[in-house]
Formats: structure tokens, C-alpha cells, sequence
């Protein structure tokens, strides 16, 4: 396992293993791995034969007053995980390798980054997708791996390499949890001791909604308030959004039929955490 930090060199080592006949996988990542990552890391590593993490805290898709001072950084004991769990490489540049001065170009996916959490973090996505754009780039996968857990990432990633015709093939790996049900997510380590034990009641909400899906409720409008009914229970609890939309456009449905996201944005203190379910009826 080897971590890289320059854009040369990695294009230098991935040319070797295409020499080779080898397939290249892509995790794209911000660090501070957890199960939810190494799951990506996992399947990468079973569909190719090199595999690159990159770890990569992007200033670009971080709001003003947002944490991107604080995100944690532990790239000595990601580097562990990663060599545990047999990835090749991990590409780790630095804001100046990525962004050198005069960087002036950016990839902005439209209607589908103004919902959701597009509408409380404007510039977010397209931060996402000109760093993803740009590692794709960099790395030229054959395959990119990307986790359920961030539900509209993954779609307005999905919809930026069907526009742009990049030749990437991109998986989406369903959501790791712990034990509570609680969606990992390096902001996790954010919460209080009280704070954490409240945060379980978002997976526990959205199982219930599909519970009373399966039961036959399909008025949007009602899984909607019950899901805001239980979380509101809890009173550590600030509700940003709750939304069930389609997974196309990622438009508000009246009527759950087919595929239907439905996905929510809730603070715990100073923490904002997301979370989904995907029902298909
Ligand atoms: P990050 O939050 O580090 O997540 C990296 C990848 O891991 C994303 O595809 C995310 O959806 C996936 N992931 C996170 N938690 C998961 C969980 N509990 N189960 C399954 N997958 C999970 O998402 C980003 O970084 C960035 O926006 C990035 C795409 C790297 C661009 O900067």
C-alpha cells in the first residue's frame, strides 16, 4: 500500500497497471474512515485489480461557517485500514495540488442540487461534483464507488457522468449502520454522549414509515408528518428536512409508487446528520 500525494506520480503507477491489463477502482473519500467507507473499499477491491482510495478534505464543496476546519483528519490510521483491507493506493494531495492558484472552472449539475440539502448548503454540490469531476480525471476509473447513505450525491453524480459522457462505470453500495441503526458517517464523532443516543430515532422513523408503506399508506404527505411526528419526539432533535421524492429528479411525490427516496436532514446540536431509505412499491 502506498500513498501518493502528486497527481504525476499516481498517473505514472496507474499507467503501469493498465499496462498490465488491470482494471482501476475509485473510492473517492474525505478520510476518517469507517465501516461505511472500507464497505466501498471492498467491492472495489473484488471488481479490479488496482485499487485507489483518495483522501481528500475538499474546501470547495464546504459552506461558510460550515466544519471544514474541524472535519477530522487521521490519515495515519486510514492508511492502517486501508492496508488491512488490501487497497492499493491511497491518493492523499494536498488543497494546492488540487486547486493551484488561478483555478477557475467548475462542474454544476442543475435542478437536481436545489432540493434537499442543495437548499440549505447552496454551493455544496458543486463542490462534489468539480472535485469528483476532476478526480475522475486524475484517476480515470474504470469503476467509482459511492455510498446510499449520501442519497442525492449519489444521483447528481450518477446524472454528472451521464451528461458529461465520462467513461465510468458507478456503483452505489447500501448504507453500513451501527448496532442502533445509526448511519456511519465520520461526522458521528461530532455528537454528545445524549446527542448520540438521540440520533438513533432518524433510521428508526424511516423504518417504521416503510413498515406503514408496506402496510399500503402511499399519501406522501402522511409518511412525511409521521416521520416529522417521531423525530420531533425527541427533543435534541431539529428537524432541516424530511422528503419523499422521486430518484430521478428528486422531485415531491403525492403518491408512493415505483421508486421513491425518502430522505431527511436533521441537527443534533452544532451536527447535522442525513439519512434515507429507498422503497420500491
Ligand atoms: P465522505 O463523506 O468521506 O464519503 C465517502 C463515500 O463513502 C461517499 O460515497 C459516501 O456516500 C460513502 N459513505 C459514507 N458513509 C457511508 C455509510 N455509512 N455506508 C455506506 N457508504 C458510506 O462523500 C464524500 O466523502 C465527499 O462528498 C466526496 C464524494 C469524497 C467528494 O469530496
Amino acid at each position: 500500500m502506498e500513498i501518493i500525494r502528486e497527481i504525476s506520480i499516481l498517473r505514472a503507477r496507474i499507467k503501469e497497471a493498465r499496462s498490465q491489463g488491470k482494471l482501476v477502482g475509485f473510492v473517492p473519500t474525505m478520510g476518517c474512515l469507517h465501516k461505511g467507507h472500507l464497505a466501498l473499499l471492498d467491492k472495489a477491491r473484488a471488481e479490479n485489480g488496482l485499487t485507489i482510495l483518495s483522501i481528500f478534505v475538499n474546501p470547495l464543496q464546504f459552506g461558510i461557517g460550515e466544519d471544514y476546519e474541524e472535519y477530522p483528519r487521521h490519515l495515519e490510521s486510514d492508511a492502517v485500514q486501508v492496508k488491512k483491507a488490501g487497497g492499493h493506493i491511497i491518493f492523499a494531495p494536498t488543497v494546492k495540488e488540487m486547486y493551484p492558484q488561478g483555478h477557475a472552472t467548475y462542474v454544476d449539475v442543475e435542478r437536481l442540487t436545489a432540493v434537499l440539502c442543495g437548499a440549505s448548503r447552496p454551493h455544496h454540490f458543486r463542490g462534489v461534483t468539480t472535485v469528483v469531476a476532476k478526480l475522475f480525471n486524475i484517476v480515470n476509473p474504470d469503476q467509482a464507488y459511492f455510498g446510499q447513505k449520501d442519497a442525492q450525491q449519489a444521483l447528481v453524480i450518477q446524472r454528472m457522468v451521464r451528461d458529461l459522457n465520462m467513461n465510468v462505470l458507478v456503483h452505489i453500495i447500501p448504507t453500513v449502520r451501527e448496532a442502533d441503526g445509526l448511519a456511519m458517517s465520520s461526522r458521528n464523532s461530532y455528537l454528545s454522549p445524549a446527542e448520540r443516543s438521540a440520533a438513533s430515532i432518524l433510521y428508526k422513523s424511516l423504518s417504521q414509515a416503510s413498515e406503514e408503506i408496506q402496510g399500503g399508506q402511499r399519501d406522501a404527505a402522511v409518511i412525511q408528518a409521521f416521520i416529522v411526528e417521531k423525530i420531533s419526539l425527541e427533543l435534541l432533535a431539529n428537524i432541516d428536512y424530511v422528503a419523499v421524492v422521486d430518484t430521478e429528479e428528486i422531485r415531491p411525490v403525492k403518491e408512493i409508487s415505483g421508486r421513491t427516496l425518502i430522505a431527511l436532514a436533521v441537527r443534533f446540536g452544532k451536527t447535522r446528520l442525513i439519512d434515507n431509505i429507498i422503497v420500491e412499491v
